[in-house]
């Protein structure tokens, strides 16, 4: 069957485009974190029009497909499972149309984030969502998990800045919701829908991408706080008296120690602290006066570093970003990507370190909107047992067990924690509608039915 499917894939996408070598295939089969290796029958690079056709194929053949981006997803979501087709889409990159009248971008599904940024410099506008793998997550990926990063508690996460989409569908029609109007009520939404459905519904091939007006100025501080309280309190200080601030970001000095060590670089303070709060402001004039004020309301930090230019801004913003990277460098962590309700933050954050000892939890995220990511060093990327953990931990506090990075593999046994019965029974109806045979990225997302 395989070589048949070979050879149709072939017949639509180009011999050069279908990857049968094993040794070729395994970039694509295993994740940035480690964690999760898979093996597919196929890679396929489809170019935009012969999607459809390779998608027909594939379901002739009751081939799975497993759509795939830039491969920086961290729930395992762009695994191939059980000998799935791999659709990379890298080859859907053609260059970004941005409409200045409407402000609104029109981007291929396998362009990367830093890509748009790049099509953007030089034009009033800007892409609202922005995270470190800026550089290879690609924008149709982002829209598939929903992806969030560091501004979505001033512009929203992927959903709220997808005016429109064109996705192609499991038997290999196509939909198309494209004009960029943003009034346009006719009947159900069905990019909402796409949006965050991780692969398992359609595969997305364009985006109408809503954007931002550039701000001339942008200022970054990082600070440091006695405690994870007093960082809640300093972002209920800033959060209405500084309008220009669009991300405060939080980590711990276990991160600066680990990022420090793996990057080889110095921390721009050294004084014991309890937390780390990374400020980002972006405003037409100078933020610094706007930014001061609301200090003057939030409780006295322990030290701080302010930037204002580039190279400055980014040297701070890497003691963030470069968590993720560092802990993959360290080992095989248990990722956990997680909302809990800012008033229960502080207290989530101590009980979860507890809850995992004597394993060491590394604890970092975006404070604005509740997201903490928590990673667990020590214990076997097989053991379960710590994620049913620290994800009841999450679920008795009013959390969600997934807040940017999607369901995926990781967190599809946990959904009933999120989800209650009724809402699993429609989701799975919609997947079964929308994808009868069930061969769109099975085993993701949705939990295993249990007969
Ligand atoms: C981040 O916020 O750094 C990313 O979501 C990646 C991660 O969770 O490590
Ligand atoms: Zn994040």
């Amino acid at each position: 069957m395989t070589r048949t499917l070979a050879d149709e894939l072939a017949r639509v996408a180009g011999r050069e485009h279908v990857i049968a070598d094993p040794e070729v295939r395994a970039s694509y089969e295993r994740d940035v974190t480690g964690r999760y290796r898979g093996e597919a029958a196929l890679v396929v690079r489809p170019a935009r029009d012969q999607l459809p056709g390779v998608v027909r194929a594939c379901a002739a053949a009751g081939a799975a497909v497993v759509p795939q981006g830039g491969n920086t997803g961290l729930a395992g979501g762009q695994i191939p499972l059980g000998g799935a087709v791999v659709l990379r889409l890298d080859r859907l990159d053609a260059e970004p149309r941005i409409d200045r009248a409407a402000a609104q971008a029109r981007v291929e599904a396998g362009v990367t984030l830093a890509d748009l940024q790049r099509a953007l410099a030089g034009t009033p506008y800007e892409f609202a969502v922005d995270h470190g793998a800026r550089s290879a997550a690609t924008l149709g990926g982002m829209a598939a998990t929903n992806a969030g990063g560091s501004q979505v508690f001033r512009h929203g996460a992927m959903r709220a800045q997808v005016i429109g989409l064109e996705a192609v569908l499991a038997d290999g029609s196509v939909v198309t919701r494209t004009s960029g109007l943003i009034k346009d009520n006719v009947g159900y939404d069905l990019p909402g829908l796409l949006v965050g459905s991780e692969g398992t519904l359609g595969v997305i091939t364009e985006l109408v991408l809503r954007l931002i007006p550039r701000r001339a100025h942008r200022l970054t501080g990082l600070l440091g706080v006695a405690s994870t309280e007093q960082a809640v309190e300093l972002l209920a200080a800033l959060r209405d008296r500084v309008p220009s601030l669009v991300a405060c970001e939080l980590f711990f000095p276990e991160g600066m120690e680990l990022v420090s060590a793996h990057r080889q670089v110095e921390p721009p303070f050294r004084i014991e602290t309890g937390a780390y709060v990374l400020l980002e402001c972006a405003g037409d004039e100078p933020p610094l006066d706007e930014l001061a004020a609301g200090l003057e309301h939030a409780p006295r930090p322990t030290a701080e570093a302010f930037a204002d230019d580039t190279a400055g801004r980014e040297r701070l913003w890497l003691f963030r970003e470069a968590h993720n990277e560092a802990l993959n460098a360290a080992g095989v962590p248990h990722k956990f990507d997680v909302t809990v309700p800012l008033d229960r933050i502080a207290r989530f954050e101590r009980e979860v370190r507890r809850a995992v000892e004597p394993s060491r939890a590394v604890v970092y995220g975006h404070l604005g909107d509740g997201n903490l990511h928590v990673n667990v060093l020590g214990p076997p990327p097989e053991d379960t047992e710590i994620d049913a953990l620290v994800l009841e931990l999450v679920a008795s506090h009013g959390g969600s067990i997934s807040a940017e990075h999607g369901i995926g593999q990781s967190r599809r046994a946990f959904v009933p924690l999120g989800r209650s019965p009724a809402d699993i029974a429609a989701m799975r109806a919609i997947k079964h509608a929308l994808d009868p045979n069930g061969i769109l990225n099975p085993g993701k997302l949705l939990p295993a039915l249990v007969v």
